[in-house]
């Protein structure tokens, strides 16, 4: 049987890096790669319970087909919860399906998509089957720079991707300063700002910043999702955005999949109906602000002083720079055959790639196989660091 793929299609890669990283799900590998929430902080027997509940409480409408906008009493929720009108909420099968169904509605062959340097992979992935041209907007240790926001990068651009919350991959937080402006040369320009926000709620000092949406809920689509403070495998997230463009990515759903699942709809419900992420969210805050901590403090000690990162206030993520001269895709190789892995920092830049970066998870790994880990990479990065 032969078959033509689109031109779109052929287009897509499978990435090196991935092939790579298929290794990492070997249990002798100690991965600092992933990207996945730590399974322990999923709450388990509240979700059993309210599975036991949906089903003998409302079996019917839960296994039943559902509105393309979700489950109402979740959006009545998630509309409260940011202070918005009920209109203005899409539940979406995971933010990723956001940035898949923005891209759709927003992007034509050679529009100009505005990015952080670096960005989320994912987002660049998603967005790129539409073919749009990235336009990389200069960011510093603080995040993005708003006043690098020049006529000439905004002019024409459908809209600017924004992480300004513990950012994947560099774990950076944008200041209040920053957003402020931002939202306010974003607004003269007439660029939209799409906000992607999964990690917000993760501030270890449990002080949230007020979201680019919060400052101009006119000019700012934002992305929210339950991956990270309940579990990824339920795929719920969503998208509030003003009525005129929610409505065209209200269409553009029911094309994709009719309606994010009615049963994991409802279990998320069921499970912070009551308040529960307010006494769940923080126990998650501290095992990462814990772990990270070991991290950093296992760097410290065990990596060459010519290697630069930052120390995160919340989220997932430690964004690493290495010498210019060295490679960490080259790296990565010598660490997956010591058993480590890691994920290099290049393809997260839309231009320009940065070969000498890479970012560092520590979520999903116990603490003595992080000060195990991090001291043979160390090794590894000081011989790589010699070799010039
Ligand atoms: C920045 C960012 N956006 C979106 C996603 C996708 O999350 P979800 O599970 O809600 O689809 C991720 C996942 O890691 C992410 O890091």
């Amino acid at each position: 049987m032969a078959w033509t793929f689109s031109q779109r299609a052929q287009k897509l890669t499978s990435s090196a890096i991935r092939e790579i990283l298929k290794v990492t799900e070997r249990p002798e590998v100690t991965s600092f790669a992933g990207g996945l929430p730590s399974s322990a902080t999923f709450p388990v027997e509240r979700m059993r319970a309210a599975c036991v509940d949906i089903l003998t409480q409302a079996p019917a409408p839960a296994l039943q087909y559902g509105p393309t906008e979700g489950y109402l009493p979740l959006r009545d929720w998630i509309a409260a919860r940011h202070k918005v009108a009920v209109g203005n909420v899409l539940v979406t099968t995971g933010s990723q399906q956001g940035l898949d169904l923005l891209g759709k509605v927003l992007i034509d062959a050679g529009s100009r998509v505005l990015v952080e340097t670096p960005t989320y992979l994912g987002a660049l992935q998603a967005f790129s089957l539409n073919e749009p041209q990235f336009a990389s907007v200069p960011s510093d240790d603080d995040g993005v720079i708003p006043a690098q926001l020049t006529q000439e990068l905004t002019q024409g651009g459908r809209f600017m991707y924004c992480l300004p919350s513990f950012q994947n991959p560099t774990g950076r937080l944008l200041s209040v300063a920053r957003r402020q402006e931002l939202v306010r040369i974003a607004a003269d320009a007439g660029l939209l700002l799409v906000e992607d926000d999964p990690y917000g709620s993760l501030a270890y000092g449990g002080e949230q910043l007020p979201t680019l949406h919060s400052m101009n809920p006119e000019g700012v689509v934002y992305m929210g999702s339950f991956s990270k403070v309940l579990a990824p495998g339920l795929r719920v997230g969503y998208i509030l955005a003003p009525e005129g463009l929610l409505r065209k990515i209200v269409q553009a759903k029911q094309a994709a999949d009719l309606h994010t699942p009615s049963f994991t709809q409802r279990i998320v419900y069921e499970c912070i109906k009551d308040g529960f992420l307010g006494e769940h969210i923080p126990k998650i805050r501290k095992l990462y602000a814990s772990q990270c901590r070991t991290m950093l403090d296992a760097m410290t000690e065990h990596f060459p002083p010519t290697v630069q990162w930052n120390a995160p206030a919340g989220g997932m993520f430690i964004w690493a720079k290495l010498p210019p001269h060295v490679d960490a895709e080259v790296l990565l190789e010598k660490a997956i055959a010591a058993n480590i892995a890691f994920v290099p920092g290049a393809p997260f830049f839309a231009n320009e790639p940065q070969h000498n970066t890479m970012r560092l998870s520590f979520v999903t790994v116990p603490k003595e196989r992080i000060i195990d880990g991090i001291t043979r990479l160390g090794e590894i990065i000081a011989r790589e660091c010699a070799a010039k």
